[in-house]
């Protein structure tokens, strides 16, 4: 095995999931000032688990006698319309779970299973995110712009109570 392969890949997908936390947190704190309860939880609930694979991978890269870099991939963009934030997580959901197929099959030709096995489990994840998100996206053009109004009304009359 080569280790050094391995760690430039989970620290490459280190970065990725810190851009997902960062901008999933910059979603949920414009959704909660918008009022959209609901789909601001899903996000900090999201950017949560992102950190979770942050650890894993984190823990990995030590175990094979790296550092983790943990910088993050890019910077926050600053988008506030709804649509328009579960189309880019889409995308970052779909980005990750492509590349992530790929550095598995990369792994395990570096004869490295627990990266490999990692990368899988990430895999499983993300399009787990993907679908919670494009549901969200597709109630919104199903139900119209009201949808998050009226999805939100119960949990803000609940909090008054
Ligand atoms: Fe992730
Ligand atoms: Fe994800």
């Amino acid at each position: 095995m080569n280790r050094e392969h391995s760690i430039a890949l989970l620290n490459q997908a280190v970065a990725d999931e810190l851009a997902a936390v960062h901008q999933y947190m910059y979603f949920h704190i414009h959704l909660d000032d918008q009022g959209f309860a609901p789909l601001a939880a899903l996000f900090k609930q999201t950017a949560i688990q992102e950190m979770g694979h942050v650890e894993a991978l984190s823990e990995r890269i030590l175990f094979l006698k790296g550092d983790a870099e943990l910088t993050a991939a890019g910077a926050v963009e600053k988008i506030t319309e709804p649509v328009e934030m579960l189309a880019k997580a889409m995308a970052m959901e779909e980005g990750s779970a492509r590349d992530y197929n790929l550095w598995a099959l990369e792994c395990g030709k570096n004869a490295d299973a627990a990266s490999k096995q990692l990368f899988e489990k990430l895999i499983h994840d993300e399009e787990g995110h993907f679908d919670a998100f494009e549901k969200q996206r597709d109630n919104i053009q199903r139900f119209g712009p009201n949808y998050l109004a009226l999805q939100s009304f119960g949990v803000t009359a609940g909090h008054g109570a």
